[in-house]
């Protein structure tokens, strides 16, 4: 049988594919359009995809005579149409939990690199501009005993929760469920069943929900309005929950005090105002990237093709 690999991920995965199958692997960014994608779900048995290929009705349409699944290289799904898969009988894999704690890593440094200004400081130390110790320079919110406020407490928001507990942090949380009481309990976390009462109270707001027709432009510019102007957004979730160009302006007119953004709504786009914007610091989505994340990944994936492949059910299908 045949798998292909969008582009190329560890080598770990690759050679546990090979073992098992013909394994062809793509060049970065070849399967970022229907058009191709749609030519190889016509071709493969099954594809290891990223969150970059739109995986659409036209695709997996394209791949129903031979397409048994789609084994997505993230644990977000929202580059798949989960609804034509599940018509159309082809199964869709994830990669949860063994990304949760690095990613909620990238949250973490994130808030602390808006909450305490460090890349503007270090940009002006660069610039040659520090003259010795300054008593109102670069003045930030100080995280212990701030209020963080978090949209979507499920894996990675409950890590980045752990993570803000030991830094004195007042846990809030939005979602369209209450997580069990215990878990609550454990982190001392309020919950908020309308979301702009949430953003009222908070220091920092850090964004964990999946990217869904619901939480599409989430945050926008009456919620950016509402925020206090102190306080910083963090995104490690996907772009699109956020309106880009309200959250620019608010940064402009500095009715919020600053953005940590590892995602972006038009990927690998970045929104020119957001370039220039005070206190912003900009990552190339790198929330999993660690070894040994990436490398769990691989596994997950590579094992979820085998299992389907081989007539079983893996632990990890959304579909
Ligand atoms: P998860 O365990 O499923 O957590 C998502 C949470 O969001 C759940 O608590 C869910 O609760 C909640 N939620 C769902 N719909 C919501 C809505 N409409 N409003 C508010 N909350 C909602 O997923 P995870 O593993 O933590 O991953 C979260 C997301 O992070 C992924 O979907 C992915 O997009 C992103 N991510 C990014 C990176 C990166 O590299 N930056 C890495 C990994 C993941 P209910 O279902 O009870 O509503
Ligand atoms: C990365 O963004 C993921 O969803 O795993
Ligand atoms: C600062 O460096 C201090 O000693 O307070």
């Amino acid at each position: 049988m045949r798998v292909l690999v969008t582009e190329p991920i560890v080598d770990s995965a690759i050679k546990k594919l090979e073992s098992h199958f013909e394994v062809s692997i793509g060049k970065r960014g070849e399967f970022d359009q229907e058009q191709t994608l749609s030519k190889a779900a016509e071709e493969f048995d099954a594809i290891l995809t990223m969150l970059s290929n739109p995986v659409t009705g036209n695709v997996l349409e394209a791949g129903k005579n031979k397409l048994k699944i789609v084994a997505n290289y993230a644990v977000g799904y929202n580059n798949i149409d989960t609804a034509a898969a599940s018509r159309l009988g082809i199964h869709v894999s994830n990669t949860p939990d063994v990304l949760t704690e690095s990613t909620a890593e990238i949250a973490l440094s994130l808030l602390l690199s808006t909450a305490r200004k460090t890349r503007e400081a270090e940009i002006s130390l660069r610039d040659g501009q520090f003259n010795g110790w300054e008593p109102n320079g670069f003045i930030g919110i100080e995280l212990h005993g701030a209020a963080v406020g978090i949209i979507g407490l499920g894996r990675i928001g409950q890590a980045f929760a752990k993570r803000v507990k030991t830094c004195g942090m007042n846990i809030h949380y939005y979602g369209r469920n209450r997580i069990e009481p215990e878990i609550e309990k454990e982190l001392n976390a309020t919950f908020h069943s309308v979301l702009d009462d949430m953003l009222q109270v908070v220091d920092a707001l850090s964004i964990h929900c999946p990217l869904t027709d619901e939480t599409h432009h989430l945050i926008g510019k009456n919620e950016l309005s509402i925020m206090p102007s102190h306080a910083v957004l963090v995104n490690t979730a996907r772009g699109p929950i956020v309106d880009e160009s309200a959250l620019a302006e608010a940064l402009h007119d500095a009715s919020i005090g600053g953005a940590g953004l590892d995602v972006f709504e038009n990927e690998p786009e970045i929104h020119p105002r957001l370039l220039d914007a005070p206190n912003t610091v900009l990552l190339p989505h790198i929330g999993s990237a660690t070894e040994k994340s990436r490398n769990a990944m691989g596994s997950l994936a590579a094992d979820a093709i085998i299992s389907i492949l081989n007539g079983t059910r893996p632990p990890n299908l959304v579909v």
